[in-house]
């Protein structure tokens, strides 16, 4: 019985792919060319923004790369709204969608918070919610913490605390919410993330389910910080995710297709600007208890100085065990255009493949190591 166990939780664990071929860096001077602006309002979560144009964010340094390399992402915080008018803000969506066997790392020094402010970095597909969303970062107003979750239509569910680092919230990923997981580990949000050197995001989209962690600066793997934009990186060093949405409680390969990424930076709008969720953090920004009338109209600053995105990278990565597919769109501002053809992607660039066959054959050594010693173990205190 034991044995049998030991061997269950071994197998299931080889599953996981662990190591990963770069595909795309988006960093620095060229992190624009691969992301289109939504430019146009809030259709989606109704918030109380005008998501610019590329021009518009430029000429208005709403997004744009400062001068020590990193990305900037902003809430107009120089514009007085008077009533009636919306505020400038961003969102952008990656012209490539990321299938299974895909892996996202974001690396930032700060993340958009105060009331009002919803930012969020995330995934979805061309249909919502057939084709699934993954929510990596999100916030709403002063909330202290990071929260996680996975969108889909029904059958779809979260299996509780087991397995991850995280605390379990909604378990039905087609309600809502979403199945939802909040971050423990401090820092992952707020005043306090960026005060602590910000930190890193990562996310595997796998057969065998949607992994996610958060390394505050200090705690972040050596794998990480010690990569490069062309190197691959092995997550077996990782350790338990922060949120763990398994294949058990979730089909991940019948309920997400192909993802594309975002960022953005919403203003109220259906989480952040719900009277009774935004009264209960943000009463005192001024007479009216409204989101929109008291955080949005009037003066920019100081109100929304912390309203903006400072990140060092996004990278995306692919491995050749699940025979990832990566695909290019070309997204219209509804991000819901048809994905065109699907390339190999390691055998189209014809990368470092080979690495990420040689790791998984010493993931395959190391685990048939673990088996012998595991079944030798057990023998002996038989
Ligand atoms: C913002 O505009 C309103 C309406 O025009 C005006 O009353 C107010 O004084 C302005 N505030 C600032 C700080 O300029
Ligand atoms: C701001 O958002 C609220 C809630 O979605 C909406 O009712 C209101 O019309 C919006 N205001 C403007 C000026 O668009
Ligand atoms: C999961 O979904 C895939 C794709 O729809 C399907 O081929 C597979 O049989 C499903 N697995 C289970 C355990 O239902
Ligand atoms: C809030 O602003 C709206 C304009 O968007 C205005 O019609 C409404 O009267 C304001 N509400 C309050 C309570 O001041
Ligand atoms: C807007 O916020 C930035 C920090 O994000 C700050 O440097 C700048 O001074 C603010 N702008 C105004 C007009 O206050
Ligand atoms: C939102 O607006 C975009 C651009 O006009 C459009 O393509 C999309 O269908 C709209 N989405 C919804 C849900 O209305």
């Amino acid at each position: 019985m034991q044995r049998w166990s030991i061997l269950g939780a071994l197998l299931i664990a080889s599953r996981h792919a662990v190591a990963y071929d770069i595909f795309r860096d988006y960093s620095g001077s060229t992190f624009f060319d691969g992301w289109d602006f939504y430019g146009s309002f809030d259709n989606l979560t109704w918030g109380n923004v005008t998501w610019v144009t590329k021009e518009v964010g430029a000429s208005q340094n709403l997004a744009y790369v400062n001068s020590e390399n990193h990305v900037i992402l902003k809430v107009d915080n120089v514009t007085n709204v008077t009533v009636g008018e919306l505020r400038s803000s961003v969102r952008i969506t990656t012209q490539d969608a990321y299938d299974l066997g895909s892996l996202w790392i974001i690396d930032l020094n700060h993340i958009p918070y105060g009331c009002s402010v919803w930012p969020a970095f995330w995934s979805f597909g061309p249909h919502w919610p057939e084709d699934g969303e993954i929510d990596i970062i999100e916030g709403i107003n002063v909330n202290p913490s990071n929260q996680m979750a996975i969108h889909a239509t029904q059958g779809c569910y979260h299996n509780g605390n087991t397995d991850q680092l995280g605390s379990t919230g909604s378990t039905d990923c087609s309600q809502g919410s979403g199945c939802t997981v909040g971050e423990l580990s401090p820092n992952s949000y707020n005043s306090g993330f960026a005060q602590a050197g910000g930190g890193v995001f990562a996310t595997q989209f796998d057969v065998s389910g949607i992994f996610m962690w958060f390394w505050s600066r200090a705690d972040i793997p050596s794998s990480i910080s010690q990569a490069t934009s062309t190197s691959s990186i092995d997550i077996s060093s990782w350790g338990t995710s922060h949120a763990t949405f398994s294949s058990n409680m979730c089909n991940i390969s019948q309920f997400f297709t192909p993802q594309n990424l975002v960022l953005d930076i919403d203003l109220c709008g259906v989480w952040a600007g719900v009277p009774s969720i935004y009264d209960s953090q943000c009463a005192n920004e001024g007479p009216t208890g409204l989101c929109y009338n008291d955080s949005v109209v009037g003066p920019g600053s100081p109100r929304y100085d912390n309203a903006y995105f400072d990140i060092n990278y996004v990278r995306t990565y692919t491995t050749s065990t699940n025979a990832p597919v990566a695909t290019s769109t070309n997204a219209p501002p509804s991000g819901g255009s048809t994905l065109s053809m699907s390339a190999n992607l390691a055998q189209s660039t014809g990368t470092s493949g080979g690495v990420a066959r040689m790791h998984d054959l010493m993931a395959s050594l190391t685990l048939a190591l673990c088996v012998f010693a595991g079944t030798l173990l057990l023998t002996w205190s038989i």
